[in-house]
């Protein structure tokens, strides 16, 4: 882990037990997250990106504290948040705040929107009243919102204008880390653009680092300065995020790349788009676990598990087949 991260996860695990069926005697899981080591720098955004049950939202939750690692470890400025001191924990899971995907459902409809972006200040121990009111004006200017909202509640305002509410609450009690999960998945593509816009200023501004989650490569590509790419509950790839979205390495990065449609139909790539679906983590295929559906498998992928390996500078990719240096590097 480098002196600089805010984050680093090692070998993070996350197993979910099913429930015990009537006929089946010993435990089954969901291998949810099964083995992610990553970290975010300071003032970085790193993306977690991939389809839908891959994991993502299960890795915010445990770096949030709200679900409890199987194995590995989860370290916050350094802190260790399964082995420190309760108060020291407390005080490096306090700098980290969230931003979730719907903006109506993440925010009280009782509390106005004042309230709502005041009470992690309060909690934080600032003074009541009039500094916290103005802290709290000065907050919705810099999420661009009019300071006259300052009374209404959540219903009164569009989905982009809540989710600048969600992202005003984030800041109230000055995070080191936000963690952004698909922030932008609920909104209209232009409305997308100008919250993703109000994100990266924020890192600019403050320094803030991010961990962005989401299942759109578009919004890691306009945003993040480095990727990291999961399947079923691994990493397959990461990298800075221009080597990794000109020039991916693993099958399922190529693939999910070219199920993305360009809006420039010459621009199309021809690349086989992804078959079938994501299998269950429950019985996660053996050997590279995305061998069913890649259309590069050879025996050894069947068979053999792949771990993630270091092929260039800042790059890494777990596949049996991808070349020692990228392509074109
Ligand atoms: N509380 C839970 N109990 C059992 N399985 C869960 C639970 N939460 C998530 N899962 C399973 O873990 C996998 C990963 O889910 P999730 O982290 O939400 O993926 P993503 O955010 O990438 O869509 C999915 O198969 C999901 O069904
Ligand atoms: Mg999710």
């Amino acid at each position: 882990m480098s002196r600089d991260s805010v984050l680093a996860l090692q070998d993070l695990c996350v197993y979910f037990p099913l429930k015990r069926g009537a006929f089946r005697r010993s435990r089954q899981f969901a291998y949810a997250v099964d083995g992610v080591t990553e970290s975010v720098g300071r003032g970085e955004i790193l993306a977690l990106v991939g389809e839908s049950g891959c994991g993502k939202t299960t890795v915010a939750r445990a770096v949030l504290g709200l679900t409890k690692p199987t194995s590995g470890s989860i370290m916050l400025q350094g802190v260790d948040m399964a082995q420190a001191p309760h108060k020291v924990r407390q005080e490096a899971g306090a700098g980290v705040q969230v931003v979730f995907q719907d903006p109506a459902s993440s925010l009280s409809p009782r509390m106005t929107v004042h309230d709502i972006v005041a009470e992690p200040a309060r909690t934080r121990g600032r003074p009541d009243g009039e500094s916290l009111k103005s802290k709290v004006l000065e907050l919705l200017d810099t999420v661009g919102l009019d300071t006259q909202h300052l009374w209404r509640r959540p219903h009164e305002f569009s989905g982009g204008q809540c989710q600048r509410i969600a992202i005003a609450r984030a800041l109230a009690s000055d995070p080191y880390l936000v963690v952004l999960d698909e922030p932008t998945s609920a909104l209209d593509v232009s409305v997308q653009a100008r919250i993703l816009t109000l994100l990266s200023a924020l890192r600019d501004a403050r320094g803030i680092s991010f961990l962005l989650i989401t299942h759109d490569l578009a919004v890691a590509q306009c945003m993040a300065d480095r990727v990291a790419v999961m399947y079923l509950g691994r990493i397959v790839e990461k990298g800075p995020t221009h080597a990794v979205l000109s020039n991916p390495l693993h099958p399922y990065s190529v693939a999910l790349l070219a199920s993305v449609p360009s809006p420039d139909p010459t621009q199309r790539s021809g690349a086989a788009v992804l078959g079938g679906e994501v299998p269950s983590p429950v019985n996660p295929p053996t050997g590279c676990r995305f061998h069913p559906r890649c259309p590069q498998r050879t025996d050894i992928c069947s068979h053999t598990d792949v771990r993630l390996r270091e092929v260039s500078d800042g790059r890494s990719v777990a596949c049996h087949l991808a070349p020692e240096t990228p392509v074109g590097a």
